[in-house]
């Protein structure tokens, strides 16, 4: 078979998670400093990474599924990478499975990408899914573009060890970026264009690090020092664990007024037998009794939170303990999941699995309980007075889209740009949005 030319236009498909994303955006950084173009929406593109997430069991069907649609009509196929949590951890798996798959590249090793292709062109089929401990960061290229709301991976990895989850697997052991790597990046991000940076990690207020003068500092510091550029109006970070939730991260709710009063702070169960079976080393009262003192922080927080249902041995009653926490908690939004055995965790091979017809009467349960508490906390902010950050026009003409405080996705018309930070009223809600009104005398 004659082997197709280098490749010069490409496509980053990206499946899983905020951190997910933010790697799907520095392989197009990487890809585009080698010269490639990204393709148009629709376009064939000589080159498609499918940046995997390997989170649950439908995420991995996914990838096969999509692996075979990028057969072409004359039976050729783009140059597949496949990339990833599923290359991390199945990387052998699709190259035996999937022939049309000329690169594996993990999650820890995709600075090397343009290193690979330079093989793959020649024919061979490449896998990477080292962990190096020199850190990818240092290898890519610097940041140039940015929409207004911008993703900047803080921490990676994960060394708790929930018994569900492949994450510690996949993303190798807890590590902190440095400091100064990490205001680097910001400040590029924002002379780019982002006016608000989100900060990730799998356990993101874990993060840890010395400040210029050398002391030691954690997410808090962090955020105070980011909150110093000018240009930068919002900052967020996700996902917290209960655990690494810090006086000095709670008292920033109240000190640092660019940080947004929203907190995703998963719990995964209401019921300590369950949440002890899951390894999740907090209880329901301590994770209670953790909101109260956010609250007290920033009584206007809003608070997000993971749920699992069906983990194996649940029983009714337990499942009906996460129903009461989150009826006491009020999320203002939420994700919930069926649980999914993850081959090579503790939790597959445990007694108790959940029929399929339970599991799907609990999601359908608490996703009731926690669509009806998003719809109360959205009706409840009609009225409020809040910066709405611009994000994108909407459908139709004149309207616009952005963010509240409470990252809430908010629409209104008015003449304005991507970028801007308006002054809105919120005058309508529904379950998945609001609609404002923007005051005349907007704030830049
Ligand atoms: N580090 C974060 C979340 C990582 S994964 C934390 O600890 O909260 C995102 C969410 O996916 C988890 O919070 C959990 O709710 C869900 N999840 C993880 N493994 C799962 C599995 N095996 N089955 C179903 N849901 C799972
Ligand atoms: Fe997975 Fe638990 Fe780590 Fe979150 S804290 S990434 S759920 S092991
Ligand atoms: Fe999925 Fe990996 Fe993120 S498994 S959720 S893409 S860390």
């Amino acid at each position: 078979m004659a082997f197709p030319p280098a490749p010069r236009t490409y496509k980053v498909k990206s499946f899983g998670c905020q951190m997910n994303v933010y790697d799907g955006e520095r392989m197009a950084e990487l890809l585009a400093a080698q010269g490639m173009t990204a393709a148009g929406d629709g376009a064939d593109a000589d080159l498609v990474v499918l940046n995997t997430c390997h989170i649950r069991e439908k995420a991995v069907d996914r990838v096969y599924s999509d692996i075979g649609r990028l057969r072409r009509d004359d039976g050729s196929t783009p140059l597949i990478a496949v990339a990833g949590c599923i290359a991390q951890a199945e990387g052998e798996e699709i190259m035996a499975r999937a022939p049309s798959v000329r690169m594996v590249v993990g999650p820890q090793a995709y600075h090397r990408l343009p290193a690979m292709l330079a093989e793959a062109v020649t024919g061979k089929r490449v896998t990477d899914t080292d962990m190096p401990a020199d850190t990818k960061f240092d290898a890519l290229p610097a940041r140039r573009r940015s929409g207004p709301a911008a993703f900047l991976t803080v921490q990676e990895g994960c060394d708790k060890f929930c018994t569900y989850c492949v994450v510690p697997y996949t993303r190798g052991a807890e590590i902190s970026r440095p400091f100064k790597a990490l205001i680097d990046e910001a400040e590029r991000l924002v002379a780019a264009g982002a006016r608000e940076i989100t900060l990730l990690g799998q356990n993101v207020n874990a993060w840890s690090g010395e400040d210029s003068k050398g002391c030691a500092i954690g997410l808090d510091g962090l955020a105070k020092a980011l909150a110093r550029l000018p240009d930068l109006k919002r900052i967020r970070y996700t996902t917290s664990h209960p655990n690494d939730m810090t006086d000095g991260l709670i008292a920033a709710h109240a000190e640092v007024e660019k940080l947004m009063p929203f907190l995703h702070l998963p719990v995964q169960a209401g019921n300590d037998r369950v949440l002890k079976a899951m390894n999740r080393s907090h209880t329901v009262d301590s994770y209670l009794r953790l909101l109260e003192r956010v609250r007290a922080a920033r009584p206007d927080i809003a608070l997000s939170g993971d749920f699992i249902v069906g983990f194996p041995g649940e029983t009714e009653a337990e499942f009906a303990d996460t129903l009461s926490l989150v009826d006491a908690v009020g999320y203002a939004q939420a994700f919930s999941f069926k649980y999914s055995p993850r081959p090579g965790t503790p939790a597959a091979t445990m007694d108790g699995p959940i029929a399929p017809e339970v599991m799907d009467e609990r999601l359908q349960r608490l996703q009731a309980a926690l669509n009806r508490d998003q719809l109360a906390f959205n009706q409840a902010s009609v009225g409020r007075r809040c910066d709405v950050l611009v994000e994108r026009r909407g459908k139709l003409p004149g309207q616009w889209l952005g963010k509240s405080p409470w990252l809430q996705s908010v629409h209104f018309t008015a003449d304005a740009a991507v970028g801007d930070l308006l002054t809105v009223d919120l005058a309508e809600a529904g379950p998945n949005s609001l609609r404002g009104h923007v005051l005349e005398n907007a704030a830049a």
